[in-house]
């Protein structure tokens, strides 16, 4: 269960400006229904260029509706030059605040704001972000993309960018490639907490093999799962072999064979030891079952 503040469940359970807009001046498309949040903001601007009227309609979560509920009311009454200067930041600051991993619902009112104005000048898409290369191909993000929510946000990892933005949730592919861009960004931030990782090679105790195994995947796998509604939880370890199991949408998605081998398991050779090797424990999904859990976090 997402911990969510009292405005993030306001705007939630009282969403304003739902709907679309009559007649309007701007129209505005982010996300898509295929990667789980899909936004449609309308606006209309009064005959001095403000906008008197903003409506969205949204598919997704909590925290989805209420940064669209409280992306219009943040834009009434806003020229579109000023409207251009509401940043997914204002968005989650409006709202207390917003669990980092749902950090991408308000980049993508952010993206919807844009995509409206653009449509209101005869633009198809803000050119500098949509230009760029295709990065993820899962989740459609390019680098431009990538670059720009980790200079807005100042983020250091490749886990934020996937919460920002959701590259890198997905088969995990590309998590080198936005590394990379993270680290050309970031630099000595980055390096900084590449001291903190633990050093390969040396011999653990099984407790702290354990431990770091439980490390790796809360801070390196869950949240790209929990980016697109899935999870994972650390069944056992027995020697070298690793036993996890799938929970929410990655227990039913086909491609959960690949996350597995090329995301969970590459991410405990690179982190705890190249030894390691991963099997999905499918018994565990049956209720009834038992077995020793070792995580109960979730
Ligand atoms: S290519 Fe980015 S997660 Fe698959």
């Amino acid at each position: 269960m997402w911990e969510y503040t009292d405005k993030v469940m306001d705007h939630f359970l009282h969403p304003r400006n739902v709907g679309e807009v009559e007649d309007p001046d701007g129209v505005g498309e982010a996300g898509s229904l295929a990667c789980g949040d899909a936004l449609k903001l309308t606006f209309k601007l009064d005959e001095n260029g403000r906008i008197t009227d903003a409506k969205f309609k949204t598919f997704g979560c909590a925290s989805a509706i209420a940064s669209s509920s409280v992306l219009t009311e943040l834009i009434k009454g806003k020229t579109l030059e000023e409207a251009m200067h509401v940043t997914n930041r204002d968005i989650a600051e409006y709202l207390g605040g917003l669990p980092e991993q749902k950090m991408h619902c308000s980049v993508m009112g952010r993206e919807a704001l844009e995509a409206a104005i653009a449509n209101y000048h005869g633009q198809q898409v803000v050119q500098d972000v949509h230009e760029g290369r295709i990065v993820c191909t899962c989740f459609g993000v390019t680098d431009k993309e990538i670059e720009r929510v980790i200079r807005e946000n100042d983020l250091t990892t490749v886990e934020q960018v996937t919460n920002y933005c959701k590259a890198g949730g997905g088969c995990g592919g590309c998590r080198g490639e936005i590394e990379k861009i993270v680290r050309s960004i970031q630099g000595e931030k980055v390096r900084e907490q590449a001291v903190l990782r633990p050093q390969k090679g040396r011999k653990l105790t099984t407790i702290q093999k354990i431990q770091l195994i439980q490390q790796t995947i809360n801070e390196q796998v869950r949240p790209g799962l929990r980016a697109h509604g899935g999870n994972i939880e650390l069944i056992d370890v027995e020697g070298e072999k690793v036993i996890v199991a799938f929970r929410g949408m990655c227990a039913q998605c086909k491609l959960s064979e690949f996350t597995m081998k090329d995301v969970v398991e590459a991410k405990l050779q690179e982190f705890v030891s190249e030894e390691l090797y991963v099997e999905e424990d499918k018994d565990s999904v049956e209720a009834g079952h038992e077995h020793k859990r070792i995580n109960d976090e979730s």
